[in-house]
């Protein structure tokens, strides 16, 4: 008996002593282990009486499950102090300032899509969106590209390869496909513009295999070419930021629009240096026209109620032309100087009254 009660004050007392889970598991092992103490008794039963060993195996059970709650309470003493230690050490003073070293920039690519939402948005255009990996239908067929169509071959389509159910998926070569998601989505009056990315197997000096496109869609009952000649002559205006700019459309041809233009903006390439304004030259700077019939019937909607106009527009290129960007591939090089030199901040958003592109980091 006395022993029994030694033995539950030592083992007890070690137990409560233990400051961390190894030596807690240290004082578990002595005790109730293969070779511990307590095990030890157990074993010692077979030698004993029947009636002492009523007496003494109760006993010992009694002991191992008042040294396994106490080991319990222990752990759970242990994990609630670790929990603790940690948050202290790990709470976090909000209002210390920004390190310096971690300031960020905007790429040049979002800052110019924003500062085309904001312009746009003024006008009451919203923003649509689509996924970069599309179907044929909307890339190609519902745009009016007949199947073997030449011009479905001038895209220079990336395919990926077919599904389980033989469809063929590709990687959309513009943002008109977002027209037809949106057409076939929402009812008219439709004013949407549509930023995202698109794909082309091409690289050189003016061609990447993943650039960004602007696309506009309008679709209303009296749309007509005026619209859409207003519509992006006062675009490029605000844009570029020059108030009496002249626009020039030339004929042109794309299978979803009819008639098809190119917007001309007014420049000078006077002694090497490209500036936008009205100088007597000019720079092709997006395509456009009124939506094709077959486009509004593919989408449901009555080419006798319904007309609309469509532009789409590189947004490297504009960007290029307004920040004095040399070098297409630069955009996609994440060099930490070109980001640092042609970033923007962050939170300086262009807006109609508090200025297009801010101050800018580097202006
Ligand atoms: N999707 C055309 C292209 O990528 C641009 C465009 C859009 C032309 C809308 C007309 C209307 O070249």
């Amino acid at each position: 008996m006395s022993e029994i009660d030694q033995l539950r004050g030592e083992v007890l007392a070690a137990v409560n002593a233990a400051t961390d889970v190894p030596a807690l598991e240290e004082a578990r092992v002595e005790a109730l282990g293969k070779k511990g103490r307590v095990t030890g008794l157990m074993k010692n039963l077979g030698t004993m009486s029947p009636d002492e060993r009523k007496v003494f195996g109760q006993l010992l059970n009694a002991l191992k499950t008042e040294i396994e709650t106490a080991i319990s309470a222990q752990r759970a003493k242990l994990d609630t102090a670790a929990l603790d230690a940690k948050l202290a050490s790990e709470t976090m003073d909000v209002t210390l300032p920004i390190r310096p070293e971690t300031k960020g920039s905007l790429h040049p690519i979002s800052q110019t899509i924003d500062e085309m939402a904001a312009i746009f948005g003024a006008m009451g255009f919203t923003i649509a969106e689509g996924p970069d990996v599309e179907d044929d239908f909307h890339n190609f067929t519902a745009l009016n590209f007949p199947p073997g169509h030449p011009a479905r071959e001038m895209h220079d389509t990336f395919f990926l390869p077919p599904d389980q159910e033989g469809n063929r998926y590709l990687l959309r070569t513009h943002t008109s496909p977002v027209q037809i998601r949106t057409m076939l989505n929402e009812k008219p009056p439709i004013r949407v513009i549509i930023p995202g990315r698109t794909y082309r197997c091409d690289y050189d000096m003016t061609h990447t295999p993943m650039f960004h496109q602007i696309e506009g869609l309008v679709i209303d009952t009296e749309t007509n070419m005026a619209h859409l000649k207003g519509c992006l002559q006062e675009f490029v205006r605000m844009f570029f930021g020059v108030d009496d700019l002249t626009v020039r459309f030339r004929p042109s041809f794309f299978p979803f629009t009819e008639p098809s233009a190119e917007m001309d903006i007014g420049c000078s390439r006077a002694g090497g240096e490209l500036k936008i304004g009205n100088y007597g030259d000019w720079l092709e700077i997006l395509g456009c026209g009124m939506v094709h019939p077959n486009v509004l019937k593919a989408c449901n909607l009555d080419p006798e109620v319904y007309q609309g106009f469509a532009f789409g527009m590189g947004v490297e290129r504009v960007a290029m032309l307004k920040y004095g960007i040399p070098d297409l591939r630069t955009f996609f090089e994440s060099d930490l100087r070109w980001l640092k030199h042609y970033g923007f901040a962050a939170l300086d958003v262009p807006s109609l009254t508090s200025g297009l592109s801010g101050g800018g980091l580097n202006r």
